[in-house]
């Protein structure tokens, strides 16, 4: 039945990844534990999203403005992802996900740096699906740093092609879609550049209770949706 969908999936889409700290607090957790809860339903939604046959998706891990959360939280997700990334490389390879890191990499402690190159190295054949995981990210800091990578290349004036081609993944094709969890109707600075024409879509359900069905829905979704690229519809 999967197969049969696979012209109208979208080729990549982002996922805002809300309400790790509602799914704890409603349960009398602290918030690490939705976070924990979070990486699990991040592994579901990548296999399902690889089942559906999207080519690439980009998860919002950690944003250049998480940086403001208690000393405490920041210091548990660099953690998290200094330990996680490496510990789930069997899993990554298995199901043959490739992990590429889309953010300010330079501004991430050693730790999760080391993580983060050992991760894309291990995993850099796999062609399930490709798998960017936005850290230390955010969309104006992309296009300032695309912005500065041009000029610093000698470019006197800029064009769209220059932001585009410096972006940090320029050959990773621009998101068709944006999902946000636990209801939320916001960008918070995420994929600003690619998501010129993306559609969007808010669900009410907490990140950490995402799964097979979330990506079904919201594949419908997508199928439901008239795409005019600023055109008229055909
Ligand atoms: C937003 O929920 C979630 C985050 C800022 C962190 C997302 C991180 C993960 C899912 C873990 C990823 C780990 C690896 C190793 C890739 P929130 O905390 O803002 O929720 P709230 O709005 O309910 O407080």
């Amino acid at each position: 039945m999967l197969a049969t969908m696979e012209s109208t999936v979208p080729t990549h889409v982002g996922f805002i990844m809300d309400g790790n700290g509602r799914w704890a607090k409603k349960r009398g957790l602290p918030r690490a534990a939705g976070h924990i809860e979070g990486l699990k339903s991040l592994k579901r939604v990548i296999v399902s999203c690889r089942d559906h046959h999207i080519p690439f998706i980009t998860l919002y891990v950690f944003s250049t403005e998480n940086w403001k959360r208690s000393q405490q939280e920041v210091g548990y997700l660099m953690h998290l992802l200094a330990c996680k990334l490496p510990g789930e490389i069997n899993f990554f390879t298995q199901e043959h996900v490739r992990i590429r890191v889309r953010g300010d990499v330079a501004g991430l402690p050693e730790a999760v740096r080391k993580a983060i190159g050992e991760t894309e190295e291990a995993t850099k054949a796999e062609t399930g699906i490709t798998c960017c995981l936005a850290i230390n990210y955010g969309g104006q800091d992309e296009i300032v740093r695309a912005a500065n990578k041009a000029i610093a290349s000698g470019r006197r004036s800029l064009s769209a092609e220059d932001i585009q081609g410096n972006l940090d993944l320029c050959d990773v094709p621009p998101v068709d879609m944006i999902v946000r969890s636990a209801g939320e109707h916001r960008l918070s600075n995420f994929l600003l550049w690619d998501s010129a024409y993306a559609e969007l879509a808010s669900y009410e359900k907490l990140w950490p209770d995402w799964g097979e069905r979330e990506v079904e829905q919201l594949c419908e979704d997508y199928r439901g949706r008239t795409r005019k690229f600023g055109g008229l519809k055909g």
